[in-house]
C-alpha cells in the first residue's frame, strides 16, 4: 500500500465569490483525505488560488486596487468558508507566492533550454473574458465556443510550448492507465477528442503591453505566463515549499507524482491535456488520476452573477448544518453526474436519511440501553431467541463494512454508492429492532434484550467509522454518545479495520452517554406548505376525490405481469443525456431503454435487480426498442429511484 496520498482541488479564481459548486469539489477532496488520514496514511491536500491574469487585474483596476491588493483582500472569502466548513486542507497555495513563482519560472526556462517552447508571430481569435486563443473553425456563429462572447482578433508574437509533439503519447498514456481519467465516460470523450483532432501548440505567453499581471518569462521579460500555464504548475510547486517534508521534496520526489486532482468537468481539457503534457515534456511523472466532476444547478438554472441565483454555502451551513450539507451534496448526485440544488431536495434528504434512518436508529438505542441496561453495553453473544435475526444482521454489517473499507469504490470516487451501501447497514438496524420488539422482551427475557443492544451498538459504531469522512462532526457524536471516547483518535491508535469489526470493544467499559438528537427534522415553514400542496387554493382538497375516480379493480392489477429482472449490461442511449438501454434477463433476455441516466450511470445499473413490467407492448424511444419498462419511485424534484427488491430473488422471479 502506498502510504503518501496527495489530492489537489482546482485553485480557485481569486474574484469568484465562493458558491456551491466550489464548496463541492473542496468537500470531496475533504472526504477523501479524512479516509485516508483514518487508514493511516500520509496526506497531503492541497487548495488555494489562482491570482493572476486579466481577469484579476479588470477587477483591481475597477475597485482602484492594484492588482494583488485585491487578492489579498479577495483570498480571505475562500480561506474562511474552509474554516467554517472544517475543510482540512494541510496548505493553501497562491500563485502569488514567491516560492510558486520561482518554481514556475524554474520549469519555463528548463522548457526552453530543451527546445519545447518556440517563439512565433501568431493571429488568432482571443475571447478576453475567458483569456483564450480560439482557431477560426472552433468559433460558433463567430463567437467563443466555450462562453458564446464574442471574439477579437489577435496579431502578435508570442511563446508557443510544443504539445502537439506529445499526442500520440497522451493517447497511449491514457490507453494504458484506465483511471488516469474518471469517470469514464470523461475519459472517452477525452480519447475521442485527441484521435480526432489535430492537438495544436499552446500559446503561453503574454504580451507585456497587453496584460502586466503575471510571472515574466525567465528568458523574454517583454512576456508574462499565460495564466493557465501558472496555475497548473500549483500542483508541483506546493510540495517543494507548502507540503510537510518540503525539503526532502526538493531533493527527490516525496509527493511528486500526486494521487488525484479533483476538478469540474469545465476545466478537463487544461488538465487532461495542456497539464499532462507539460509534464510530459519535463520529463515528469503523471499525476494518477483526474476525476472531472459534475456541474451543480440551481433549480434548474445555472448558477451565475446575473441571475443572482448563486447558493452561498455560508447560508446553507448556518440553516441546515455543516454535515447535513456535506452528505446532500455526496448522497443526492452521484460524482461525475450533473446535479441539480434545491431546499426541498436538501430537506428532503436531512428527513429521511438523516433523521428517520440514522437519527432515529441513535435516539431509539439510547432511549432503550437507558431504560433496559442502565446504559451499560455488554459482549453480543446471541440467546437462542435472537439468534437468526442477529446473524442477518451481523452478516450485513460485517460483509458492508469490509466493502467500504477497501478501495473499490473510493478508488472510482463512487461516493454516494458508498452512502448508499452504508445505509443498507443502519435501515438493517431500524429493521432488527421492528422485528425483535424488545420492548416486548424486556420482562422476560432480559438477556436477549442485552444482546439486541450490544448488536444495535456494534451497527452503530460500524456506521460512525464508516461514515466519518463524510460527516466527520456527527460521527463524533455517535462515537461519543455510545460510550465510545474519540474515533479519530482511537482509530490512529487502534487501527479504523478493527474499530469496524463486528465484536471490537474498547479496552475501557462502556457506558452511553445520550446527547443532542443527531438531526431534528425539518418542518417546512407554514406559509411555503401552503403554496406547495395548494391548501390555500383548495386544489389539495380535490385531489384525493380525483384519485378515487381513478381506481382500478383487482383485475386491472392481475393483467400487468410484473417480474424481477437482472441488468445484464447497461449503455447510453446515443445522443441522449437521459436514455440508458439495458439487456436485462427476466426468465429470457430483453431489451429495457428507461429514462434514468440523468440519475444513474449505466456502470450503476450493472448486476442490479429491478421491477419490469414484463408485457407492456413494444416502442421505440429514440428509435431504440424497448421491450418493457423498469419502474422507479419518483423521488425529490422528480428525480427516479429505481425499485430493487429488498432481498435476493431469481431473475424472473413473479412479482405479486
Ligand atoms: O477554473 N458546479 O477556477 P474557478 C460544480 N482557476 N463545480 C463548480 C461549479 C458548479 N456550478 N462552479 C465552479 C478555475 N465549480 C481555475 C482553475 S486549476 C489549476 C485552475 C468548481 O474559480 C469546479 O471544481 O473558475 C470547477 O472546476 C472550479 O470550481 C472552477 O473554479
Amino acid at each position: 500500500m502506498n502510504k503518501h496520498y496527495y489530492v489537489t482541488t482546482p485553485i480557485y479564481y481569486v474574484n469568484d465569490i465562493p458558491h456551491i459548486g466550489h464548496a463541492y469539489t473542496t468537500v470531496a477532496a475533504d472526504i477523501l483525505s479524512r479516509r485516508n488520514r483514518l487508514r493511516g496514511k500520509e496526506v497531503f491536500f492541497l487548495t488555494g488560488t489562482d491570482e493572476h491574469g486579466q481577469k484579476v487585474e479588470k477587477a483591481a483596476k475597477e475597485k482602484g486596487r492594484s492588482p494583488k491588493e485585491h487578492a489579498d483582500l479577495m483570498v480571505g472569502n475562500f480561506q474562511g468558508l474552509w474554516k467554517k466548513m472544517e475543510i482540512t486542507n494541510d496548505a493553501f497555495i497562491r500563485t502569488t507566492d514567491g516560492p510558486h513563482i520561482k518554481t514556475v519560472q524554474g520549469l519555463l526556462q528548463l522548457l526552453w533550454d530543451k527546445g519545447e517552447i518556440e517563439k512565433r508571430e501568431y493571429s488568432g481569435w482571443y475571447c478576453t473574458p475567458d483569456e483564450r486563443f480560439w482557431t477560426e473553425k472552433d468559433l460558433i456563429g463567430g463567437n467563443c465556443p466555450d462562453c458564446g462572447r464574442p471574439v477579437d482578433q489577435i496579431r502578435e508574437e508570442n511563446y508557443f510550448f510544443l504539445m502537439s509533439k506529445y499526442q500520440e503519447r497522451l493517447i497511449r498514456h491514457i490507453m494504458e492507465n484506465p483511471s488516469y481519467i474518471l469517470p469514464e465516460t470523461r475519459r472517452n470523450e477525452v480519447l475521442g477528442f485527441l484521435r480526432n483532432n489535430d492537438l495544436g501548440d499552446l500559446c503561453i505567453s503574454r504580451p507585456k503591453q497587453r496584460l502586466s499581471w503575471g510571472i515574466s518569462l525567465p528568458f523574454d521579460d517583454n512576456f508574462v505566463t499565460y495564466v493557465w500555464f501558472d496555475a497548473l504548475v500549483n500542483y508541483f510547486s506546493a510540495t517543494r515549499y507548502l507540503a510537510p517534508h518540503a525539503d526532502q521534496a526538493r531533493h527527490g520526489d516525496f509527493w511528486w507524482p500526486a494521487s488525484l486532482h479533483v476538478v469540474g468537468k469545465d476545466i478537463l481539457t487544461t488538465h487532461a491535456v495542456y497539464w499532462s503534457t507539460m509534464l510530459m515534456a519535463l520529463g515528469m511523472p503523471l499525476p494518477g488520476t483526474i476525476f472531472a466532476h459534475g456541474w451543480w444547478t440551481v433549480e434548474g438554472k445555472k448558477m451565475s452573477k446575473s441571475l443572482g441565483n448563486m447558493v452561498d454555502p455560508r447560508a446553507v451551513i448556518d440553516t441546515y448544518g455543516l454535515d447535513a450539507f456535506r452528505y446532500f451534496m455526496f448522497r443526492e448526485v452521484p460524482f461525475g453526474l450533473d446535479g441539480d440544488y434545491s431546499e426541498d431536495a436538501l430537506v428532503h434528504r436531512i428527513n429521511t436519511d438523516l433523521a428517520n434512518d440514522l437519527g432515529n436508529l441513535l435516539s431509539r438505542f439510547l432511549t432503550m440501553a437507558e431504560k433496559y441496561t442502565g446504559g451499560v453495553i455488554g459482549s453480543s453473544d446471541n440467546t437462542a431467541a435472537v439468534a437468526e435475526t442477529t446473524d442477518e444482521l451481523r452478516q450485513t454489517g460485517s460483509a458492508i463494512a469490509s466493502e467500504l473499507l477497501s478501495d473499490g469504490y473510493w478508488n472510482e470516487l463512487r461516493f454516494h454508492v458508498i452512502l448508499e451501501r452504508l445505509w443498507e447497514i443502519v435501515r438493517a438496524a431500524n429493521n432488527y429492532i421492528a422485528k425483535t420488539e424488545p420492548w416486548k422482551l424486556a420482562k422476560n427475557d432480559p438477556d436477549s434484550v442485552r444482546c439486541i443492544l450490544a448488536n444495535l451498538w456494534e451497527s452503530l459504531r460500524i456506521t460512525a467509522v464508516l461514515v466519518y469522512p463524510y460527516m466527520p462532526a456527527t460521527a463524533e457524536k455517535i462515537w461519543v454518545q455510545i460510550g465510545l471516547k474519540g474515533l479519530t483518535d482511537e482509530a490512529k491508535s487502534g487501527g479504523v479495520e478493527n474499530l469496524a469489526r463486528w465484536g471490537w470493544r474498547p479496552s475501557y467499559g462502556v457506558k452511553i452517554s445520550k446527547g443532542e438528537q443527531l438531526f431534528p427534522r425539518i418542518e417546512r415553514k407554514k406559509a411555503m406548505t401552503g403554496e406547495k400542496t395548494g391548501e390555500a387554493s383548495g386544489v389539495a382538497a380535490a385531489e384525493p376525490a380525483s384519485e378515487e375516480s381513478n381506481l382500478i379493480s383487482i383485475q386491472d392489477v392481475m393483467k400487468v405481469a410484473l417480474k424481477v429482472g437482472h441488468v445484464i449490461s447497461a449503455e447510453r442511449v446515443k445522443k441522449s443525456d437521459k436514455l440508458i438501454k439495458m439487456q436485462v434477463d427476466t426468465g429470457e433476455l430483453r431489451q429495457i431503454v428507461a429514462g434514468i441516466g440523468k440519475a444513474y450511470t449505466p456502470e450503476d445499473l450493472i448486476g442490479k435487480k429491478i421491477v419490469v413490467v414484463a408485457n407492456l407492448q413494444p416502442a421505440k424511444l429514440m428509435g431504440v426498442e424497448s421491450q418493457g419498462m423498469l419502474l422507479a419511485a419518483t423521488g425529490a424534484d422528480g428525480v427516479p429511484i429505481v425499485l430493487t427488491p429488498e432481498k435476493d430473488v431469481e431473475a424472473g422471479a413473479k412479482i405479486k
